[in-house]
């Protein structure tokens, strides 16, 4: 008898890795993915925000291919190339913040937050770091420990770095404003960390697994100041939410705040592993030759690819079709909250958008309700992704590249999987 796919899965890979659908992909282009079967989806995970310029876009693969054909890896601490000093020069010139920058590449987003860290504590000389409720950083140690939810992420794995303080996030539907939140903040420094110890406060414009949730611009300008008053850096973490995605190359545009250090990975690089820290000159310059990088780090295919991602994004106007996306997904789940009381918040800004349920009864959270529709989503033909500390949200991270009959699709099961999570 023949094995199934999942039970292959089961046996041979660990639970740990968890997975969302048993939807085995076969080939996949621009918001569309075949699976093994032939069966057709379209894609509102983007690889979770990874591939905003859609699946195997054109000028993507032109630019790998063309790289393939002449190396793929050297190392770049060992034989450097022209194309990581160009991309750090670009990279330098785009990222938020009036002044002169420097880059490093490594390869995902939690490598990148980690080095955030170290470069943030070389430069400072100081130890504690300051990370908010339900935001995510990945899962190494230290983004593990500066990720504000303890399930799955952090249950089992013993002892955290430590100096890594929590700060509560301003969530206002979930009543903490944002006078609560700097309230909290300031207890925090009272009460357990002297900021004269503080290297960096972290924090992701939107969070992204937490919940999809922006940061009003009132509370980024305040920790800009806070960090200021103290010799503390700020780091934006805009793994998630960079790129086009919230309708600006990066999220921290929209509140006029320049971060010190800013954290990129996903979609930087359409579908290869590359990442990148950019930050201040002086402050990228402070550790010492050698304690930063890696092997792979700036990997050759990875940065031909980013090239690419950068053109892409400015010749197709990404940013302003991320709005245009944006404001017609949030129309239609506004139409669609006539009929469904479920929905009790629709939000994000450009196409970094979610929409939040709770439970008609009982008015808590509904990780079952957001779970139902995800899965019926499913049977239908798309993919879709949920996140929140409670679980019962839906975030909609489809490439911004999406045609628009594809999207007109999309919309239209999205209306009939929650009318129909109804009952
Ligand atoms: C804001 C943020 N930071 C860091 C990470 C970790 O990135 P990676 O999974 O590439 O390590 C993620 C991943 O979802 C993220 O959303």
């Amino acid at each position: 008898m023949m094995t199934s796919l999942t039970d292959r899965k089961n046996s041979a890979i660990s639970r740990g890795v968890g997975m969302t659908t048993q939807v085995y992909a076969d080939r996949a282009e621009n918001a569309e993915i075949w699976d093994k079967e032939g069966n057709r989806y379209i894609d509102f995970a983007a690889g979770i925000a990874v591939v905003n310029t859609g699946h195997r876009h054109p000028k993507v693969i032109a630019a790998v291919k063309a790289q393939l054909d002449r190396f793929t890896h050297t190392c770049h601490q060992v034989v450097p190339y022209e194309n990581y000093v160009h991309l750090a020069e670009r990279l330098n010139a785009i990222v938020p913040g009036d002044f002169a920058k420097k880059t490093i590449f490594v390869t995902t987003g939690a490598e990148a937050v980690e080095n955030a860290v170290k470069i943030a504590r070389a430069a400072t000389g100081r130890q504690a770091v300051v990370a908010f409720g339900g935001g995510f950083h990945g899962r190494t140690f230290m983004g593990m420990a500066l990720t504000g939810k303890v399930v799955p992420y952090k249950v089992g794995f013993g002892a955290m770095p430590a100096d890594v303080f929590h700060a509560p996030f301003p969530i206002e539907l979930h009543g903490v404003t944002v006078e609560q939140s700097l309230a909290a903040l300031k207890k925090l420094f009272a009460a357990d960390v002297d900021p004269a110890r503080v290297a960096a406060i972290i924090i992701e414009p939107v969070q992204g697994e937490g919940g999809f949730y922006p940061v009003p611009t009132a509370f980024m300008k305040a920790l800009r100041e806070i960090c200021d008053q103290h010799g503390i850096l700020l780091i934006a973490d805009e793994v998630q939410t960079g790129f086009a995605r919230t309708g600006k190359l990066f999220a921290m545009e929209h509140h006029g705040v320049a971060p010190d250090l800013t954290t990129m990975a996903k979609s930087l690089a359409g579908g290869f592993p590359l990442a990148a820290v950019t930050g201040r000159a002086e402050i990228m310059d402070a550790p010492g030759p050698g304690g930063l990088g890696g092997t792979y780090g700036g990997n050759p295919l990875g940065i031909a690819a980013a090239h690419a991602v950068l053109d892409v994004i400015a010749e197709e106007n990404l940013c302003e079709r991320a709005n245009q996306l944006g404001s017609r997904l949030k129309q239609r789940l506004s139409a669609i909250r006539e009929k469904a009381p479920e929905i009790v918040d629709i939000r994000g800004p450009g196409f970094m958008n979610a929409v939040e349920f709770n439970d008609v009864r009982t008015n808590l959270p509904s990780a079952e309700f957001a779970n139902k529709v995800r899965l019926l989503a499913l049977e239908k033909g798309l993919i879709l992704l949920t996140c929140g500390v409670h679980g019962n949200v839906i975030r909609f991270l489809a490439p911004i590249t999406i045609q628009d009959e594809v999207f007109a699709e999309a919309l239209d099961i999205i209306e009939a999987s929650i009318l129909e999570a109804r009952g």
